[in-house]
């Protein structure tokens, strides 16, 4: 249990770390707690007088927006910050942090509140947690609280952990116990700089070094179980090290609080022959540390991902060491498991592109697939890298030095391409049915995309159909139906929000609803709110734009009266920049919008071809509405002079088509 008196540091460094087993069960956090309510020795609760004042203290010692940062990536926007919603699947920035009025606010799913409120969702901690992490962050002492003696407070664990933490890198880099580790570490060729920043550490053997070192520290041995870092003896009295003989990686938070370890064995470790340990104890599920949900590397990661434009993934503690050894800072690890939604939305926090790294040889292939699934349906750019044959990214680093892996990172190819590579040289060798195979397993992917249609879409349809040699028309109408498959079978599960709510009855000068109403199933055409996107990014696309397609060819409300604003600027000769264009939109809700379409827009590698695609749509729509009007005609035309002007018209509308 916690000390009383537990005394804060006046010290912006926060690691800590948590741990527990693959084979022995530990208890989950609630059971933890029932064990402690249940402890007879449990100290009572008494609240301090002071508790408003402390929370003030607290909270004005925290600014919003750094606490904020520290966990998601913000950008300013105007006087306040924008960034992706942690709360709810948020594919545009829709997430309101207010440094004047110290408080947050998500503009989709309506979550909001203040510096605490935001620590005890984002953590999933209780208030008096909260207070505690954020008193320990800007060093306020807590000396004067009252520990909760419903069992280990995760600020308690976060403590224990970083205690632990120091005392195995202490261990690895003075004591004559960790020669071995040295050793190998070495071999590996690891520097020490390297091994520092990372934390590593070295748990001896022996069995009950740790529990001896945290009795003479004063740390409580619960405390050390909960985490997992010790373990109760089967039969009889007293705790073991669960960690022996192994070196030590800490694992960080994005905040690079440790939350977890992952042990390694030495090869010099004495092990049975017929029950051969795992190479890598990991931390179990505690209310700290979930195995699927953690990124190697992520808090030293961060700002190099940003200054990159991306985040490397790699499959190793090891592989992430040697490529920042080697100046490359953009790289993380999973732990040992497949990239799931869990990660792509904390990904989504921080970069907007992703670069999963294989090896050639490994069965990197089902992993690129499970990525897929996940990757479509967020929106997220995911690349490929494929090493040289039969090395990961250590031993290729170690042996060649950082240009062949930053060569590999450069070259990483778009996943569908990747994919539609694999596929086509599975089939190739099959003729038609073979190509026939290779659309399909392709579109099954694509099927999985919540757009309707999109301009990323629109490329792929076209790679699938120029690489298969399949009319785009067939592939999208095989598409349509696999969606018709899959929406049925899903009927039951609530519909993916809509981008832009649109109005329900549609027509001329209505709003976007002030509520939110991410439910709403109407869409804006991706190529309207593609132009939008566009245009305010960049205004110098506005003269052809204006030209090109009519305000009144919009008919999303909402976006008509963007594009309606814009026009009006431009003919103006003001500049159509944020500033200018905030005048004429008075819908809060809108303006939100406007603002993630600007940093949308701001996204796309390369606007004139987006334009160039999205004034075709919209010359595709505008034919088939003149189609559409003529065949009405040429349905009521009463005489047949009329009607042979309308069927010439009409074919002089399908050539028109042909051409573009
Ligand atoms: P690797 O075996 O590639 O690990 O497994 P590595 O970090 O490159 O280790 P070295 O190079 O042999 O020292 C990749 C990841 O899978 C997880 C770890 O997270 C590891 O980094 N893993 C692996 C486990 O959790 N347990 C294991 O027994 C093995
Ligand atoms: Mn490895």
């Amino acid at each position: 249990m916690l000390s009383p008196h537990l005394h804060i540091e006046n010290t912006k460094d926060t690691r800590a770390s948590a741990v527990a087993g693959m084979t022995v069960r530990f208890p989950t956090p609630r059971e933890s707690a029932r064990s402690y309510v249940a402890a007879p020795s449990a100290p009572k609760c008494t609240v301090i007088d002071d508790r408003a004042a402390l929370k003030q203290q607290v909270k004005e010692a925290n600014d919003i927006v750094a606490v904020v940062g520290k966990r998601l990536n913000l950008r300013p926007a105007g006087p306040t910050f924008k960034g992706l919603c942690p709360f709810h699947e948020d594919s545009r920035p829709s997430f309101d942090v207010d440094p004047r009025r110290q408080r947050y606010r998500c503009w989709a799913c309506g979550k909001h509140g203040d510096v605490f409120n935001f620590v005890q969702e984002y953590d999933k901690v209780s208030f008096p947690e909260a207070l505690e992490l954020l008193a320990r962050d800007a060093g306020i002492s807590l000396e004067k609280i009252q520990k909760n003696p419903q069992g280990p407070s995760r600020a308690g664990m976060l403590d224990v952990m970083k205690w632990a933490a120091d005392l195995f890198q202490q261990c690895l880099l003075e004591s004559p116990q960790a020669e071995a580790a040295r050793k190998y570490l070495g071999e590996r060729k690891l520097v020490g700089d390297t091994v520092r920043k990372f934390g590593l550490g070295f748990a001896p053997s022996g069995g009950e070094w740790l529990v001896r070192e945290s009795a003479n520290a004063g740390k409580p041995a619960e405390m050390l179980e909960s985490v997992g870092l010790i373990a109760k003896r089967d039969q009889g009295r007293g705790y073991y090290d669960r960690f022996r003989d192994r070196v030590m990686f800490p694992i960080r938070d994005i905040q690079g609080r440790i939350v977890g370890f992952g042990g390694r064995i030495l090869p010099s470790s004495v092990v049975s022959a017929d029950r051969p340990p795992p190479k890598y104890y990991n931390s179990a599920e505690t209310s700290l540390f979930s195995k699927s949900d953690q990124l190697y590397g992520i808090d030293l990661a961060r700002q190099a991902a940003n200054k990159a434009g991306y985040l490397a993934i790699v499959e190793g503690y090891t592989d992430v060491m040697m490529a920042h050894q080697h100046g490359i800072g953009q790289v993380v690890a999973t732990m040992g498991t497949a990239l799931n939604a869990r990660h792509v939305k904390k990904l989504k926090g921080v970069v907007s592109r992703v670069v999963l790294v294989f090896d050639a040889d490994a069965g990197g292939e089902g992993g690129v697939d499970r990525a897929l699934e996940v990757f479509v349906a967020h929106d997220l750019d995911l690349r490929i890298a494929t090493l040289p044959e039969g090395l990961d990214p250590c031993d290729l680093l170690a042996a060649q030095g950082p240009e062949p892996f930053r060569l590999a990172l450069e070259r990483a190819v778009d996943v569908f391409e990747h994919k539609l590579q694999r596929v086509w040289a599975k089939h190739a060798s099959s003729g038609l049915d073979g190509r026939r195979l290779a659309a399909e397993e392709m579109l099954a992917i694509l099927a999985l995309s919540p757009a309707e249609r999109s301009v990323k879409l629109e490329l792929m349809v076209n790679r699938i159909a120029h690489r298969l040699q399949i009319k785009e028309e067939t592939v999208w109408s095989r598409l349509k139906e696999l969606r018709g498959v899959r929406k049925n079978a899903e009927a039951r599960e609530p519909a993916q929000g809509a981008l832009i709510p649109d109005s329900t009855p549609k027509g001329r000068g209505e709003d976007l609803p002030a509520q939110p109403t991410e439910t709403q199933s109407a869409k804006a055409a991706p190529h309207e709110r593609e132009l939008v996107e566009l245009l305010l990014a960049e205004p110098a696309l506005l003269s052809r734009a204006a030209i090109e397609v009519p305000s009144d060819e919009m008919e999303h409300p909402g976006l008509r009266k963007v594009i309606e604003a814009l026009y009006r600027l431009h003919a103006l000769g003001q500049p159509a920049d944020l500033d200018h264009l905030h005048g004429f939109v008075d819908n809060e809700r809108l303006w939100t919008k406007v603002l993630e379409f600007h940093e949308r827009g701001l996204d796309y590698a390369d606007r004139p071809w987006v334009f160039q695609k999205v004034l075709e749509r919209f010359a595709e729509r505008r034919l088939l509405r003149r189609r559409q009007a003529l065949l009405n005609q040429l349905q009521d035309a009463a005489d047949e002079a009329s009607k042979l002007e309308i069927l010439r018209q009409l074919r002089d509308l399908s050539s028109t088509g042909t051409a573009l």
